[in-house]
């Protein structure tokens, strides 16, 4: 007899990860404890000094496809056609990746007679991290290459949304962070990179602090980075110390404006102790609770898409969709 448990395939494409996972859950209650990511599997295009080439990763998506698809069904210990449905990460992201990991999801669901789940990248960044830390109602502040922004869940229950209270108005922190890293031929050449030298720095260089409301601006500090006099590990250790302190200043901005009393922490840079370390403090300052993805669903990842797949899944949220590079996550609605 079938019940109402299903499993999805997640496929996540948007930049320089092809993550494959599969999750189960009820249909019912997809949030529920009962919930599981059964595998996370993925390929990584390489940092390197060149930086990311969007073809290049779209090549290295489609190479891998097929090995990184296996061994996510192997690990779950399922075959193609217990799948329920096929998720795929629909945007934002890069043009390139995002078509391979749209291809890969239709060819699937095609031929299997099962349906395409549209998730949005965002959406799955932060819903990975509200299901594991089990927050309600968090402000979230969203740390990755290529986003940085202040979230709020708000709205009536069956009609919530993610609202952005807060956002970069120019570049992503990680991005900004690898590039210093790249200037500096850092090994590795990204935000790693800056994290280890960081840890040998000791003298805070002034460098530009631009925060207006609860949005954040990270351009200057990269210009100002490359014209600074200072050894590597103190300038590494200044730029962390400088754009961590805007991101806690409008997550407490965000936690005093909507006195909420969760504060969730995901996104690539989660991984970040130092940012990890300050967030929690600005938290308790807050009395509130503070949480972060677990470290394996803190980057991209496609266990985190068969997770938000799943939840869409339950309420036909996000079906046949088309990839799309701006998708922005307050247009989508967390019913479940
Ligand atoms: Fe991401």
């Amino acid at each position: 007899m079938k019940t109402s448990s299903r499993l999805v395939l997640g496929i996540e494409c948007t930049a320089h990860t092809l993550g494959v996972g599969v999750a189960r859950g009820s249909m019912s209650a997809p949030f529920g404890k009962s919930t599981r990511i059964l595998s996370n599997e993925s390929a990584k295009y390489p940092s390197l000094r060149e930086g990311f080439i969007p073809r290049k990763l779209a090549d290295h998506h489609a190479k891998h496809f097929k090995e990184v698809a296996l061994r996510a069904l192997d690990k779950a210990s399922i075959k193609p056609r217990d799948l329920d449905a096929v998720a795929y990460s629909y945007g934002p992201g890069l043009g390139h990746s995002l078509h391979v990991g749209f291809v890969a999801a239709k060819t699937l669901c095609e031929s299997l007679g099962i349906p395409l789940v549209g998730v949005n990248h965002a959406l799955a960044h932060a819903e990975v991290g509200r299901f594991f830390t089990r927050m309600r109602a968090p402000v979230v502040a969203y740390v990755s290459g290529g986003n940085t922004q202040i979230l709020r869940l708000g709205g009536k229950p069956g009609k919530r949304h993610y609202q952005i209270v807060g956002e970069t108005l120019d570049i992503g922190a990680g991005n900004m962070l690898d590039l210093v890293g790249r200037n500096l031929s850092l090994s590795p050449p990204d935000a790693v990179g800056v994290l280890e030298a960081a840890r040998k720095g000791r003298n805070l260089v002034p460098l530009p602090y631009s925060v207006k409301g609860m949005n954040m601006s990270f351009s200057g500090l990269l210009t100002a980075s490359q014209k600074a006099v200072a050894s590597p590990p103190d300038l590494c250790y200044s730029v962390q110390e400088t754009a961590f302190s805007m991101i806690c200043e409008c997550a407490e901005k965000a936690l005093s404006v909507y006195g909420a009393k969760e504060l969730l922490l995901v996104g690539g840079n989660a991984r970040n102790k130092r940012l990890s370390a300050m967030l929690a403090l600005a938290a308790k300052e807050h009395n509130a609770r503070f949480g972060a993805a677990p470290l394996e669903y803190c980057g991209d990842n496609g266990g985190m898409i068969a997770l938000a797949g799943l939840f869409q899944l339950s309420k036909r949220i996000g079906l046949r969709r088309l990839p799309s590079q701006r998708a922005r996550i307050d247009a989508e609605s967390v019913a479940w």
